[in-house]
């Protein structure tokens, strides 16, 4: 038996608004929110030892330990509203949208390692791609936590975990810096030209045309109140 609930995503802050008022449409969006960051964790965890430098991969392992706090707060405050912190359907995950069409690596590829080393091309496909993404989770949770009082606890953590996102995606433009810096700038900005079109692909397929996202999934699994 499957149920329906709507996950009002997009850029207009007063469906966040509405969303922030109905304990079960939060509670399903925090278990979304809390699924992307534990799959961004799981591409961690590979990357650490498949990025080409020390540099990368320490600066993996940190990213991965955020994602993974990141995880960690969500979870809490799903249990706090009286949910379950629960699993969502892998196309509900923005990250595997996103390499759908082509923005970061797909997981699989970056599963494949640690066998094989991440080449230059693969590396730059990959920053620029996780550069965009944090991008967008950082000003998703903006528009979310303007949608609550200044003393929401809720507000909070969105605030606590977006400074993060926008830190990472400041440090993945420092490592295309990098690959600029070897001669592969070319290669750079035609990487986050592609990514800078395809991403907003991504997040309009992602939503229906009301700008929201539906999950059909079981009423546990969303983590609804009870
Ligand atoms: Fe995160
Ligand atoms: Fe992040």
């Amino acid at each position: 038996m499957g149920t329906s609930t709507i996950v009002q995503f997009g850029d207009d802050l007063a469906a966040y608004q509405v969303m922030a008022q109905n304990d079960t449409a939060l509670v399903a969006s925090l278990n979304l929110f809390r699924a992307s960051e534990l799959w961004g964790a799981r591409m961690g965890t590979f990357l650490a030892q498949a990025l080409p430098t020390p540099e990368f991969r320490s600066e993996a392992l940190l990213h991965t330990v955020q994602e993974l706090r990141h995880t960690y707060l969500f979870d809490r405050r799903i249990r706090e509203l009286g949910g379950i912190p629960g699993p969502v359907p892998e196309e509900a995950i923005y990250l595997v949208r996103c390499a759908q069409v082509g923005v970061g690596l797909p997981v699989e590829r970056v599963e494949g390692s640690p066998e094989r080393v991440l080449a230059p091309e693969e590396c730059i496909r990959l920053f620029a791609g996780v550069h965009v993404i944090e991008a967008r989770g950082a000003r998703t949770l903006r528009t979310f936590a303007d949608a609550f009082p200044e003393d929401d606890p809720t507000r909070a953590l969105l605030e606590d975990i977006m400074g993060e996102e926008a830190i990472h995606a400041a440090s993945d433009g420092d490592a295309l810096e990098s690959f600029r810096q070897q001669g592969l700038a070319s290669s750079v900005d035609a990487m986050l030209a592609s990514c800078g079109e395809n991403e907003p692909i991504a997040w309009r397929r992602f939503l229906n045309s009301a700008g929201e996202y539906v999950f059909r999934v079981e009423y546990e699994a969303l983590g609804a109140r009870k």
